[in-house]
């Protein structure tokens, strides 16, 4: 079923994935896409809406991103945030020049026309999200001013005739008052959306779509436990039943439980799953190696070599799934961000194992909507809401050289560590939270004796994407309570620190 579609053209701007996911949470489908190749895709989309990004350069300099002005003759409505807003102004015979007067943040807009199609019914006046050095000083032929600030005269523009919307605010934020509200009248009332994208759906078209894909082929999966490919499993058994083939890589590196956990969930008969036991192989080949991307590299490899294993005794399959996600999938507007790790997702494609297709059933999904599916197919809560766990698993969280002991020793300390957590009800509003067994050691005295025993750090973060983040303010009180567990109840712990730097500059695991 074709959905209706919204085009995001990503001018690089560093909301522009937040666009999509208030345009996805009102329940239209929408793509972000380049503005090199906007200008196609929307020909050959035919979408309901437009929605122009921000971005950090300045319309009039020379060279700044753009779009072919045909893209204002196509009779599709246009909503333009921010440098979106003012390269229309510039595209459309208006006037962009430096504020005298920079904004940046909360600042209250005065709504001069409340009736306008993006404000029926809202208040007057709202706090909204500003982050800007240029304005629009004179709007193009056939545009009225709505909206203004005391340093901005132009806070929105509308050409209600020809459907183009200006916003110099950005509506995406959450500090934006009623900005999902805005975004919805331009989707709804203004591009005649109805609203018809949501995971029910979703789930009944994904199922037949790769029902149809795989035909009476077989697939195999590699499964680590995460939400993605968890997601993937599920929504494959449902599709394709004993066809699918899970392979679990077991590298003695999970968190306590939760390869048990993994195989009860997936090892219910409904589809064909191997756990492969592989601790001893990695842990042999990790032994005495500290050096950070070292291990990575290793765990990298090894998780191929056991996967192809596998693969090679299941026989001959046509089809190799992936938990691709959406985020993956978009193209920026901006160049290359430089890597600082080598990350290594257990999902990885052994380069030349031969496959006649890949399935990627969640490459149009962000990841709030791979849960929202996820519990549509019926995945416990626990395995739907769990936090990201790097796929080379504890092997990054021991620093210094890898041991069984020191690997349980954190496995006991991070259990008591997450369940406090939850406990507390900071499980949802700390976004990732984790023990880390440093390798320092220092003295402490037990009863009447001296210890000389292990450094445990806890590091428990907030953030929106992962690139960045702050550290959680998790109470005192708690920390005491978490810490005086551990120590008492983990041997060879005589110590606990909290993590408080954020990143940059630090990262958030420690390796
Ligand atoms: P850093 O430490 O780079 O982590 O700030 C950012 C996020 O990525 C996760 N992470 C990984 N995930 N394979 C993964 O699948 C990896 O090798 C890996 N290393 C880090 C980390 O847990 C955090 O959520």
């Amino acid at each position: 079923m074709a959905h209706q579609t919204i085009i995001v053209v990503d001018f690089g701007g560093q909301y522009n994935q937040l666009i999509a996911r208030r345009v996805r949470e009102c329940k239209v489908y929408c793509e972000v896409v380049p503005y090199t190749k906007a200008l196609q895709v929307i020909k050959q989309k035919q979408p309901q809406g437009i929605i122009f990004t921000g971005g950090p350069a300045s319309v009039y300099e020379p060279g700044a991103p753009a779009i072919e002005s045909e893209v204002f003759n196509l009779g599709i409505p246009v909503l333009g945030i921010c440098y979106g807003a003012q390269l229309m102004a510039q595209a459309l015979g208006g006037k962009v020049a430096p504020a005298s007067l920079r904004e940046y943040g909360k600042t209250l807009v005065d709504f001069d026309n409340a009736e306008g199609a993006l404000f029926a019914g809202l208040p007057k006046q709202n706090n909204v999200w500003m982050s800007h050095g240029v304005m629009i000083e004179e709007v193009p032929a056939g545009f009225s001013v709505t909206a203004h600030t005391p340093s901005c005269p132009v806070a929105v523009m509308e050409d209600t005739q020809r459907h183009f919307y200006g916003l110099q605010y950005h509506p995406e934020v959450t500090h934006t008052e009623n900005g999902t509200e805005m975004l919805r009248r331009f989707l709804y009332d203004v591009c005649g959306c109805t609203g018809d994208w949501t995971m029910g759906d979703y789930a009944k078209t994904a199922i037949e779509t790769v029902r149809a894909q795989i035909g009476d082929g077989k697939v195999l999966l590699a499964l680590s436990g995460g939400v993605d490919s968890s997601v993937v499993a599920a929504l494959l058994a449902k599709a394709v039943g004993p066809r699918l083939s899970c392979i679990f890589v077991d590298h003695g590196l999970m968190r306590k439980n939760e390869g048990d956990e993994i195989e009860q969930v997936f090892g219910n008969g409904d589809m064909h799953f191997v756990r492969v036991n592989a601790a001893d192989r990695f842990l042999s080949k990790l032994a005495g190696v500290d050096d950070p991307e070292t291990k990575r590299k290793i765990i990298g490899e090894e998780f191929i070599r056991v996967f192809e294993d596998e693969a090679k005794k299941i026989g001959k399959v046509d089809f190799l799934a992936q938990g691709t996600i959406y985020p993956d999938v978009i193209e920026s507007g901006e160049g290359d961000a430089k890597v600082i790790k080598s990350h290594h997702n257990v999902g990885g494609l052994p380069a030349h194992v031969d496959f006649k297709e890949i399935v990627e059933p969640l490459r149009l999904l962000f990841k709030d909507e791979v849960r929202q599916l996820g519990k549509e197919l019926g995945l416990p809560d626990y395995l739907v809401n769990r936090q990201p766990f790097p796929g080379p698993g504890l092997a990054i969280r021991v620093i210094g050289d890898i041991t069984v002991e020191k690997l349980d020793l954190l496995r006991d300390a991070d259990a008591i560590f997450r369940e406090e957590i939850a406990l507390a009800g900071l499980d949802k509003s700390i976004h990732q939270y984790f023990a880390v067994l440093t390798n320092m050691r220092s003295v402490g005295v037990m009863g009447d004796s001296r210890t000389y025993d292990y450094t445990l750090a806890l590091r428990g973060v907030t953030t929106s994407d992962f690139m960045t983040a702050d550290w959680a303010r998790i109470p005192y009180d708690i920390l005491e309570k978490i810490s005086g567990r551990i120590v008492n109840e983990v041997p060879h712990i005589n110590r606990i620190v909290y993590d408080i730097t954020s990143k940059p500059p630090s990262t958030i695991e420690w390796e």
